[in-house]
């Protein structure tokens, strides 16, 4: 039998008793606990539970071990299910962290949490807590990088800029720091450094959770939701209990993109095949109609509309080209000039998981011609990478730029541990913002990713070497990095000779990351099996290597932020971003070279000073 609490009652419970007690079948834990925190717990059989809250507070904080087996909570409000229902891993014999359940649109209701597939014994009952206010403790902490205001973070969403700022919204977790509930998080800068959270702004609902998409300014009021309205487009996935089911949908915001009201007669975009996904969409101006590109499977489909709610097929993509190791996921198709030609090609950005080059995920992209309906790609033999580290993934550009920079982000992680990442309190950490562009190289045309000039703006005092010689195998290590492990190096090299050109970051605990440039292969490698914490999950010491041309000279920038090293060569033509989890920050940097001799012409240490 299962007993409810009046307001009555819950005055009579004993507020000394701390252990698990019954009343006519219904269990009560922790009571003393609870009752002084404003929450009563009622246990039922077949580990069910209903949390009786007073949603006074705004908060109600939740103990999450990410280790425990999932439960599930749904919201009662007056006797009706509120929401979609959260998936939550209540701690069960530990808290790693707390998460906030935001109560502020329940209030003067009578809210309860019915609680499903957590076991009264659990640990959960006696720290579960009210509170005004949320803080999230995260470790370890990047400076200068974007991460989620707490919880799961994966792909960047429907980013664009409006009214100077830019919006970058996420797949976002906020119950937890494993993959589930899938939110748009949302973050704001101005610069695209500094970076404010602004709260969950699309939720799941009927149609499934929100998955990756995009958005749009739409500036003549194409759609009929207000000129200069914001057109979010995402996924709509739903597991059902046949088998998942994705759909697109749309949501729209008047405020500039704080707020987001999903448009009533969703999904606007449905198929027969599972994986359809991701929507990208932006305006194709000679057409004077919108185009949506999406990952189908392991195909790109096209699509077009004049009013963003009803979309037309058009044409299907790469089935026979590029990387096949994997599902297709999150694309994007861009227009840009080929430096120094004044052509202009499309670039189709198709994110791939697994059968990246080093194994789990990773970005290709393919260059060509688009005509507002079907993508030709001008080198269908090739495959062609975006970054050739481990970390960085599902790499999608802002909208609505106002300079025509075409910027983009990835997401700076591997699906293959990401899960495992020795975070606490989040997972999941955005790369830095880079500007796209377009060279020739031998006559292919390659993608040039460049940190966003904006970066220059945070570098602190610089620390300037002298030029200097490195012959030999032995690399001393010159104790010169600034404290806190956020800095860039930008050093220009010019070979006299050396086999190997090899570069040493790494602290007094003997941890390093070791990179080199070796001649005869063309390539630059960087290796982290040795640089900190690299246990937590097989795959993640690794070695990644870019093909690299240098004709002699090679200029590098290096931006390492307490997790991560991003190295960008001869101005972005090479990239490559891994994640590092040194148990103290490199303050150490080295060189040494194989066979001949080379010379630092510059070396120029920045702190950065966000
Ligand atoms: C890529 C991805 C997307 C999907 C999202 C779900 O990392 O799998 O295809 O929309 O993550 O979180």
């Amino acid at each position: 039998m299962i007993m409810r609490l009046s307001d009555d009652m819950k005055h009579i419970l004993p507020a000394c008793l701390f252990a698990v007690f019954s009343i006519s079948g219904a269990f009560f834990t922790d009571a003393a606990a609870a009752e002084r925190k404003g929450i009563t717990v009622m246990h039922m059989s077949n580990e069910q539970n209903i949390i009786d809250v007073c949603p006074e507070h705004r908060y109600l904080l939740l103990p999450v071990q990410d280790s425990a087996p999932e439960g599930r909570i749904q919201l009662v409000a007056d006797n009706n299910v509120c929401g979609a229902g959260i998936n939550i891993r209540l701690a069960r014999e530990k808290v790693d962290y707390f998460v906030p359940l935001d109560l502020s649109a329940y209030r003067g209701r009578n809210l309860r949490l019915d609680v499903q597939a957590v076991p009264a014994s659990s640990l959960c009952w006696s720290e579960i807590s009210c509170s005004d206010t949320f803080s999230a403790e995260l470790s370890p902490k990047p400076l200068y990088h974007h991460i989620p205001a707490h919880g799961w973070m994966n792909d960047p969403n429907g980013m664009f800029w409006k009214d100077g700022k830019y919006h970058l919204f996420y797949q976002s977790n906020p119950y937890g720091c494993t993959w589930g509930n899938m939110h748009w998080g949302h973050s704001v800068s101005e610069d695209l450094i500094h970076w404010e959270d602004a709260g969950p702004a699309l939720a799941p609902d009927a149609w499934g959770y929100i998955f990756s998409g995009s958005a749009v300014v739409d500036k003549e009021n194409t759609a009929g939701f207000g000129e200069n309205a914001v057109v979010a487009f995402y996924t709509s996935s739903k597991p059902t209990r046949w088998s998942d089911c994705q759909t697109q949908s749309i949501a729209y915001s008047t405020d500039g993109g704080r707020t987001f009201t999903k448009y009533g007669s969703n999904p606007v975009l449905v198929s027969d095949i599972q994986d359809f996904r991701d929507p990208k969409v932006f305006w194709y101006a000679p057409g004077k109609h919108w185009v949506m590109i999406l990952a189908a499977g392991q195909q790109m489909r096209i699509y077009s509309s004049r009013d963003l709610k009803s979309w037309t097929y058009e044409s299907s993509f790469g089935q026979t080209q590029g990387a096949h190791g994997g599902v297709w996921e999150c694309p994007d198709l861009v227009e840009l000039e080929v430096e120094g030609t004044g052509e202009k090609k499309w670039v189709l950005l198709c994110n791939i998981n697994p059968g990246g080059p080093f194994g789990g995920s990773a970005t290709q992209y393919f260059t060509g011609s688009f005509d507002g309906k079907k993508f030709v790609n001008e080198a269908p033999t090739l495959t062609k990478w975006m970054d050739w580290g481990k970390d960085n993934y599902a790499t999608v550009t802002w909208s609505n730029v106002p300079d025509g920079r075409c910027i983009a982000i990835g997401w700076m992680s591997n699906w293959q541990y990401q899960v495992d990442l020795p975070q606490k309190g989040y997972r999941g950490t955005n790369t830095i913002a880079r500007e796209l562009s377009l060279y020739e190289r031998d006559g292919v045309t390659c993608l040039k990713s460049a940190p966003v000039r904006e970066m220059l703006s945070v570098r602190g005092d610089v620390l300037e070497k002298k030029p200097f010689r490195v012959s030999g195998m032995e690399c001393a290590m010159d104790w010169c990095l600034p404290d806190g492990g956020a800095f860039e190096v930008e050093m220009k090299i010019r070979n006299n000779g050396a086999e190997k050109i090899g570069i040493v970051f790494g602290n007094k605990a003997g941890e390093q990351v070791k990179m080199y440039y070796d001649v005869s292969h063309g390539q630059f490698v960087a290796d982290r099996t040795e640089s900190g914490e690299t246990g937590f999950n097989a795959n993640f010491a690794a070695v990644t290597a870019a093909p690299a041309e240098t004709d002699g000279e090679m200029t590098l920038r290096l931006f390492f932020d307490r997790t991560s090293v991003e190295i960008f060569g001869n101005g972005g033509e090479f990239v490559m971003t891994n994640l590092i989890f040194p148990t103290e920050p490199y303050s150490g940097l080295g060189f040494y070279s194989d066979r001949g001799s080379f010379t630092v012409t510059s070396l120029d240490i920045y702190p950065i000073v966000p």
